[in-house]
């Protein structure tokens, strides 16, 4: 917006802004909002005049009657204001308007065939436990009444399940509101988060919301490197994705048993939402230290992604203080039931897995044929690199062919995509498309061979 129009004295840079402004401003006003009768108060619109602006506007006589309402006509409207006249009075913390927002995986439109290996979902089926037991809990009024703040039918297969007392589980909508819920519980202003990165990008988004500090360290330093800079960062809260998204690497547990114990009492969470594919999991640690916190999702192995469940175990104290922070009726009657069936079908979920596993290792071949450095994965999904390429083409390409695999544009991670394991048909639609795409995998090699 600029004010050519205006005389010379004026030529200021302009902004259209909401305001309260005069009628002697006409021919500024693009949309009267609102008359001064209809409206209460200036503070209900996000954008106003400062006060030190505002004197000086009124010493100016440019914005004479702003603020004055109810005698001398002043509209709320959209005018155009001189941008320095304008403090940006948000109705938001600057911590929050300023961060970026986190970017999920594309979810397809209703009706639009599309192959999704792009947000490491389940390709199969959950048990029909889950259905069953979903018709039961409609049966019973499980749309009419709230959930039970605490779900004990939930928590009690739980903790038989994983072998966790009790009192030491915590269920949320989803792995991701557990990690909301534990990041406000540790975080403030100017504490640290720390965490080998790349990793799951929300950590960063959710430590951002709490103004915290966020230190990255690099997997590249290696295990050791990387666990003694996270040991040495003290950091108020530490997280660590196992296996970790979007590498697939798995961090050994004796390692985390020994951060653990260097960390403590300062907490080390670890985020095991793809843990069942992988070949053990932390929960043991439970029994060796207090400050460890695990967090489960049943999106991934137990194929509930729509559903929204996820757990978390830790120390009793620390569960008590998270179920402070919870909402009262955090998960659905329905994904509490939906949870129980998955759960009562353990062999149901471990066939899913081991298909998810016999179709990765062949991934891993095939994509390895193509061309693709693929590293090794504990997950549901691969990471295949082409080193030193930027692989946003080949995505958008595949994208074109039906396919949905994740290419994140982040430095470190944008030679690679990270596809997550689909079914047999899937992953051959998958190799099928790379074979037609054969010329710009080739012309990828050929750049990729020149700048070395
Ligand atoms: C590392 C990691 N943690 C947590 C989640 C969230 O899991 P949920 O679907 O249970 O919220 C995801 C989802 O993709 C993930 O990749």
């Amino acid at each position: 917006m600029s004010g050519e129009h205006l005389p010379r004295r004026q030529r200021r840079r302009y902004r259209e802004e909401l305001c309260c402004t005069s009628k002697r401003h006409c021919k500024w006003i693009r949309q009267v909002v609102a008359s001064e009768a209809e409206t209460a108060s200036a503070n209900a619109f996000p954008f106003t005049i400062s006060g030190r602006q505002r004197s000086r506007a009124q010493r100016e006589s440019e914005f004479a009657s702003v603020g004055a309402f109810g005698s001398n006509g002043s509209v709320f409207a959209k005018a155009l204001i001189p941008e320095e006249d304008i403090e940006h009075l948000s109705v938001f913390r600057p911590a929050v308007e300023k961060m970026a927002p986190y970017v999920p995986g594309e979810q397809p439109r209703p009706g639009q065939r599309l192959i999704k290996l792009n947000t490491n979902e389940n390709p199969y089926p959950p048990s029909p436990a889950v259905a069953r037991r979903v018709r039961e809990a409609l049966k019973n009024g499980a749309l009419r009444l709230y959930p039970p703040p605490r779900p004990q039918a939930l928590i009690e297969r739980a903790a038989s399940v994983f072998g966790v007392p009790r009192d030491r589980v915590i269920a949320g909508n989803g792995c991701d509101e557990l990690l909301g819920i534990l990041f406000r519980a540790t975080l403030g202003h100017g504490d640290t988060l720390a965490y080998p990165s790349p990793s799951y990008t929300l950590y960063d988004t959710l430590a951002t919301i709490q103004e915290a500090r966020v230190e990255h360290i690099p997997f590249s330093l290696g295990t050791d490197g990387m666990l003694a800079a996270l040991a040495r960062a003290r950091a108020k809260l530490t997280i660590l994705c196992n296996p970790n998204s979007p590498s697939g690497a798995f961090t050994p547990i004796e390692a985390l048993d020994r951060l653990a114990g260097r960390l403590s009492p300062r907490l080390l969470a670890i985020d095991e939402a793809y843990v069942d594919f992988a070949d053990e999991n932390a929960v043991r640690l439970l029994k060796r230290h207090d400050n460890v916190v695990i967090l489960r999702s049943l999106s991934k192995s137990f194929s509930l992604a729509g559903v929204r469940l996820g757990l978390c175990f830790a120390s009793a104290p620390v569960i008590e203080t998270l179920s402070k922070i919870k909402d009262s009726y955090n998960v659905s009657r329905l994904a509490l039931a939906a949870g129980v069936g998955a759960l009562e079908d353990m062999p149901w979920m471990r066939r899913n897995v081991m298909r998810v596993k016999r179709e990765r290792e062949r991934a891993v071949r095939v994509l390895t044929g193509f061309g693709f450095e693929v590293l090794p994965s504990w997950a549901n999904f691969v990471f295949a690199r082409i080193a030193g390429s930027d692989l946003s083409a080949l995505a958008g390409a595949l994208r074109r062919k039906g396919i949905l695999v994740r290419h994140f544009n982040s430095p470190c991670l944008r030679d690679g995509l990270r596809i997550s394991i689909g079914t047999r048909a899937e992953m051959n639609a998958l190799y099928a498309a790379l074979k037609g795409l054969k010329q710009y995998m080739r012309a990828v090699g050929d750049s990729q061979r020149r700048a070395k």
